[in-house]
């Protein structure tokens, strides 16, 4: 998986923990404090080593880590491919687009890059259902990233998110849901 998201899980456990709960969680995966950078694309099993030992420290199970994880992502990601951003999109144009903008600029900077496929069907304006496909079984780091997208775009109160099918698939369907906000 691409550098950048070693990086800011690394951030997010110096931020949400402090910099010591970072070496001991990459001593208790058996990786070294110079493995990440964010230009090289590491073996996703490094990934599944250090949530793994990351939820036996904390007690949160892996797909509540994967959720807290996808929200925090969001803004550097967001930073990063801003250029491919549309200016007027909300939450649910942007999952609607992120196989076409994003994820395809990612798959194309890197041969070994793999994002998920996020096939979406809109149902109407305030509804979607989000299939997503990936043998990495991270559907939960997906819900994760639609609540982060619902804060960026400033919906954070009426974006609704529910995987209808079990999160640890590699297939995960996903509704996600603009409701009225309450007066
Ligand atoms: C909107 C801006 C987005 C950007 C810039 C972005 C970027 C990325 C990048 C760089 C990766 C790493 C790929 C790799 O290492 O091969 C990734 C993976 C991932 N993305 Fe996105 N993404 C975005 C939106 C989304 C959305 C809307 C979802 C889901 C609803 C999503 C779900 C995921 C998941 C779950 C992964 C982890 C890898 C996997 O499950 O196979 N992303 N994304």
């Amino acid at each position: 998986m691409h550098g950048t998201i070693f990086t800011l899980l690394k951030r997010y456990v110096q931020t949400q923990y402090d910099h010591s709960t970072w070496i001991q969680l990459l001593e208790n995966s058996g990786l070294t404090a110079t493995d990440f950078d964010h230009k090289h694309v590491y073996p996703d099993e490094h990934m599944y080593r250090l949530v793994g030992q990351a939820a036996e420290m904390t007690g949160l199970s892996a797909d509540e880590l994967h959720e807290k994880f996808g929200e925090y992502l969001v803004p550097d990601l967001m930073y990063m491919y801003q250029r491919l951003l549309q200016p007027g999109w909300n939450t649910l144009d942007m999952i609607e687009h992120t196989e076409n903008t994003m994820h395809r600029q990612v798959r194309s900077e890197h041969a070994e890059n793999a994002p998920p496929v996020l096939n979406v069907t809109r149902i109407g304006p305030d509804e979607l259902f989000i299939d997503y496909v990936s043998k990495r079984r991270m559907g939960a780091l997906a819900v994760g990233i639609v609540r982060g997208l619902a804060k960026y775009f400033d919906e954070a109160d009426v974006i609704k998110v529910e995987p209808t099918t079990n999160e640890n698939g590699e297939e995960v369907r996903i509704r996600v849901r603009r409701i009225k906000p309450t007066a």
